[in-house]
């Protein structure tokens, strides 16, 4: 990201020092990357929480080694979002929490009404592809598809689309001649590790610097 992108407005009402709600269906190496720079001080935050809706997902374990809250929510009946229950549960552990920026990581459902409301333009989210560029599920296997020379990965405000919502920062990733889906992936999410707490430092930075 270059160090003078602007970055979108919404953050500008939070405060300094992020109070994190972590969401994700994953093995969750996005939260580690961020769980980590905020360990190593290069990141001035804090996880709040971290909630799956995958009983088993890695991202819990990972958050409960670090001595985080980790909370399971039962998603329903519907494969692509929540049950309107489940999210209202969501935010409620949000809220309880105290979370003022929501951090989606390797979340595999659509954001709704409950959540979206509840945390306007406070919901961010990483995607494995230079979006609007393959939206969707696996877009490495899409991009590695389509043969693409290169593909990346975003950040961007979440609304109620899939993937979409103004793009906050992307970083280009190339493929490599002899890339199958998975090596690309693993080259993407490299590429991911470093952007997501990067965003996540500007953001808090220009919060700082912005009057509440
Ligand atoms: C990441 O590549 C993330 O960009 C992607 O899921 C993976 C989760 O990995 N998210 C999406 O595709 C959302 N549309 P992780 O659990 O190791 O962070």
């Amino acid at each position: 990201m270059p160090p003078d992108a602007p970055l979108p407005a919404p953050c500008s009402l939070l405060p300094a020092r992020f109070r994190l709600g972590v969401l994700g269906s994953g093995k969750g190496s996005n939260f580690r990357a961020i769980a980590d720079a905020i360990a190593a001080a290069a990141l001035d935050a804090e996880v709040r929480v971290v909630i799956s809706d995958v009983e088993s997902a890695g991202i819990l374990s990972l958050a409960r080694e670090r001595g985080l809250r980790a909370e399971f929510v039962a998603p329903g009946r519907f494969k692509t979002k929540l049950e309107p229950e489940a999210e209202e549960r969501v935010v409620e552990l949000l809220r309880e929490a105290g979370v003022d920026l929501v951090v989606l990581a390797g979340w595999m459902r659509m954001i709704k009404a409950p959540l979206l409301d509840a945390f306007p333009h406070r919901i961010i989210n990483i995607h494995p592809s230079l979006l609007p560029a393959f939206p969707g599920l696996e877009s490495w296997k899409q991009a590695f598809a389509a043969g693409a020379s290169e593909t990346g990965c975003t950040v961007h405000y979440v609304d109620a689309g899939m993937d979409s919502g103004p793009i906050i920062a992307q970083r280009r990733v190339p493929v490599l001649p002899g890339d199958t889906a998975e090596t690309l992936h693993a080259r993407i999410q490299v590429a991911e590790h470093e952007l997501y707490p990067a965003v996540l430092r500007e953001l808090a930075q220009s919060s700082s610097s912005s009057p509440v």
